[in-house]
């Protein structure tokens, strides 16, 4: 409790919860007691990193409109300010602390304005923010939003506002959320969150917690929620997806501790990906991120029943060295990876495949690096997002392993990791030329406002003269030309499918 601000809003005496307690009764208030309407109380939100930060930016955001805050996207009008950090490499966090800092000078100038933290970086630095930077009034970490309010209150009164513990059960299931930037088309769902699988490099288990699933029952509400809203496309989300696993709740790992009925009527991915697909046929569904290790033959078999389920799998690998994939602890091995491969294009030969990769982890050498381009070019990815490894203070591999490849070695070996991706994703593009394949127009193309531009079931963007299409349409598109990232044709009609 010393390191924590919670007030339970039910104990009127004030008594101390516990830790377990506060992380599960994280308070909102009830349904039926509406909060006064605050008078010109505005938010501003900016979120970093991976699609999940986006998408908890949504429920932050649902939090925030029942509180009576209204969003705002002018920061001269906030009166709180929150970031939704990454703390995923060091540059992530140099990028969200010099908008602390810009934010921090705003607020020297006005002085109703609140500044929060939330995401990975608030679980990861906790009191620090406050204590020593001394450059935020509220520190949230990813499983205690529903604590806002409070914090809020807390914040107001000048009293440390910090919640950053991690929570058994919390899902946000029960909350929908309020969609920011949305192109009104498509729209991510989680469905898991946190990751056990502790690979020696990552963050994201010291940030998000243990693994827990979402009850597949509020997903599927969500998901015909977004339908009946118009939407075309959900992308279902989780750091591991194919770990996917409700038995009526609790973390994944307590799985062999539920009573047999539970294990025998669990919901798996493959199970959920069928529901989801079943529910919508007339909706794109997709879904980010499959880790090797747990993604199962189920899952492609499932995709390849379902026409609206897009023939596109994010897979990191992140080495092709089978040393370093060990030291990393991914669990499986290149042989492994290249069946697994084998076996998504026996069952779904034209699905693409997209990776992460990492140069230059701790030990690697010129061998190990020549292994991650052999494995590149047995796949030829659809495309990739490539990093230098940087070491993150507390993971098993900034404990065990010495940091010692200079960085100019690591950036010499991702820029040859990039451009062997630049030539696969060339490779990938020109298959298409001459070939229909149906668009979901999503927006504008950058190009030239004369153009659309949407994405095909591979997940690769195409672009195309307007004409009579709209946003949302899916649309028969002739490729003509195409660059090493996007698609050019001419529209052929509307199409029948997904
Ligand atoms: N859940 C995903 C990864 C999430 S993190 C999976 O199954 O792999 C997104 C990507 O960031 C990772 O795939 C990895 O390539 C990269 N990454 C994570 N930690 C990193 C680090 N310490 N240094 C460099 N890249 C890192
Ligand atoms: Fe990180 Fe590995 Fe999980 S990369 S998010 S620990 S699958």
């Amino acid at each position: 409790m010393a390191n924590t601000s919670v007030k339970d809003p039910y104990a009127f005496n004030g008594a101390p919860l516990s830790k377990e307690r506060q992380a599960s009764s994280a308070s909102i208030l009830p349904e039926d007691v509406v909060p006064p309407k605050k008078k010109n109380r505005h938010f501003y939100i900016e979120s970093y990193g991976c699609q999940m930060n986006f998408s908890d930016s949504e429920i932050v955001a649902a939090i925030l409109d029942k509180e009576g805050y209204q969003l705002t996207e002018n920061l001269e009008e906030a009166n709180l300010v929150l970031v939704n950090t990454c703390s995923i490499r060091e540059k992530a966090e140099q990028t969200v602390r010099k908008r602390l800092e810009l934010f921090n000078g705003i607020k020297n100038k006005k002085n109703d304005l609140k500044i929060g933290v939330l995401g990975c970086m608030a679980e990861r630095l906790k009191h620090k923010f406050l204590e020593e930077e001394k450059m935020v009034d509220l520190v949230v970490g990813p499983d205690a939003y529903k604590d806002i309010p409070n914090l809020l209150r807390e914040a107001d009164a000048e009293r440390e506002a910090v919640n950053v513990i991690l929570s058994k059960e919390e899902t946000y299931g029960d909350i929908a959320p309020v969609r920011l930037a949305s192109n009104g088309v498509s729209a991510f769902v989680t469905i898991t969150r946190g990751c056990d699988n502790m690979c020696t490099f990552c963050v994201v288990p010291f940030t998000r917690g243990r693994e827990r699933s979402r009850d597949p029952k509020s997903i599927l509400e969500e998901v015909a929620d977004l339908a009946e809203k118009g939407y075309k496309e959900v992308t279902l989300l989780g750091q591991n997806v194919d770990s996917y696993l409700w038995y009526g709740g609790g973390l994944k790992k307590d799985f062999i501790k539920a009573s047999s009925l539970q294990q025998k009527t669990a919901v798996n991915f493959a199970n959920l990906l069928d529901l989801v697909a079943h529910s919508q046929p007339k909706m794109r569904i997709r879904f980010s991120t499959s880790n090797p290790q747990d993604m199962s033959l189920d899952v492609i078999r499932t995709m390849a029943r379902h026409e609206n389920i897009c023939n596109y799998i994010h897979l990191p690998v992140q080495s092709g060295s089978n040393a370093i994939l060990e030291k990393m602890n991914r669990q499986h091995t290149r042989e492994e990876y290249f069946q697994l491969i084998d076996n998504i294009w026996k069952i779904i030969p034209d699905c693409a495949i997209s990776h992460d990769m990492i140069a230059g982890f701790p030990t690697e050498t010129e061998q190990d690096h020549l292994d991650t381009m052999s494995l590149m070019n047995y796949v030829k990815y659809d495309y990739g997002f490539m990093f230098a490894y940087s070491e993150r203070p507390g993971t098993p591999a900034a404990k065990k392993i010495e940091d010692d490849v200079p960085m100019s070695v690591k950036k010499r070996r991702l820029q040859e990791i990039i451009d062997l991706q630049r030539e696969h994703s060339a490779y990938r593009t020109e298959q298409f030329i001459g070939k229909t394949v149906c668009v979901l127009v999503e927006k504008n193309s950058k190009r030239s406002p004369e153009f659309w531009s949407g994405r095909i079931s591979q997940n690769t963007v195409a672009v195309f003269p307007k004409d009579k299409y709209k946003v949302g349409d899916f649309v028969n598109v002739k490729i003509e030309k195409v660059t090493s990232a996007t698609l050019i044709g001419q529209a052929v009609g509307l199409s029948n499918t997904v």
